[in-house]
């Protein structure tokens, strides 16, 4: 394999987007997820069309292990991931104490456990061999208080702020790492959440255009990247004026929208 990325979160939204725009430049795949079907049609679709080498691990990485699991896979099996696209993720609606906690700690050991371990474990190849990329999905709730989307949000300022530190760290040694941070896209992601129908999805950005940015930011090595101009204005611009129990007002009205 060659100009190989392995893509959690392959099998719809973002990630489907960013597997196809990889492939799209001559270079190799290893698309995960759970829902094998979907993988292997993707698989199909991109080999017919790109003519590159693509594989497929179905992997449900909530699993504790899941991520040593599937380095091993990976290793064993000789191939050797110059990209990281650590994509998959998922959020969901609700007052904290009124939520199961069980979903959100299987949130917090997808969004944050396993974007840790596998950063941990093929970063440190990709640094030993002075050379790769990596992309965690992030968000703009990265930079937000979240009222009822709570733990959501808390895990993408986990990866927003374990990118910029690992970005420093990271300095001279030939591996980047970029934190894409979207606002709202069009992908299953609001089904999934529970915000089906919800107002915040109106105008959402498509997966494609998101997809096609954060590749190119990913390629330059861009710290941070917020992938639509007017969160950026907001987030950099505007909340540092604003008092964080506005904000918190204004996120939690949206979230019920
Ligand atoms: N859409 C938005 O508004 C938005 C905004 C900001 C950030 N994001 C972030 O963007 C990333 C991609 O989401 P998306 O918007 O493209 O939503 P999506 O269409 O729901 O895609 C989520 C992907 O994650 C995979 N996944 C979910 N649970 C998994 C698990 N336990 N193990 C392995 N894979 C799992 C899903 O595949 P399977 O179900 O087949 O496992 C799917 O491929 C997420 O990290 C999300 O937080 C989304």
């Amino acid at each position: 394999m060659k100009n190989t990325a392995l893509l959690t979160g392959a099998s719809s939204g973002i990630g489907k987007e960013l597997a196809k725009i990889h492939a799209s430049k001559g270079r190799d795949l290893i698309l995960v997820a759970r829902r094998l079907e979907l993988l292997q049609q993707l698989q199909a679709e991109i080999i017919e069309k790109y003519k590159v080498q693509v594989e497929i691990i179905q992997k449900d990485l909530s699993v504790v292990g899941s991520s040593q699991e599937l380095y091993d896979e990976v290793t064993a099996k000789g191939w050797q991931v110059d990209y990281l696209f650590n994509n998959a993720g998922f959020g969901g609606k609700g007052a904290f104490l009124d939520r199961d906690l069980e979903a959100d700690v299987e949130m917090v050991r997808l969004n944050v456990m396993a974007l840790l371990k596998l950063t941990h474990l093929f970063g440190k190849d990709m640094k030993a061999r002075g050379k790769g990329k990596i992309l965690q999905t992030a968000s703009t709730a990265g930079f937000l208080p979240g009222p009822y989307q709570n733990t959501y949000f808390a895990t993408k300022a986990f990866v927003v702020s374990h990118t910029q530190g690992l970005a420093h760290e990271l300095k001279g040694t030939g591996v980047t790492v970029t934190a894409l941070c979207p606002g709202p896209v069009a992908t299953e992601f609001a089904q999934v959440a529970g915000f089906g129908g919800s107002k915040m999805f109106d105008g959402a950005a498509s997966a494609y255009k998101t997809a096609f940015k954060a590749y190119n930011a990913t390629e330059k090595g861009k710290t941070i990247f917020i992938s639509e101009l007017q969160y950026a204005f907001l987030i950099k611009i505007l909340m540092p004026f604003m008092p964080t129990s506005i904000t918190a007002a204004i996120i939690a009205k949206m979230q019920q929208s």
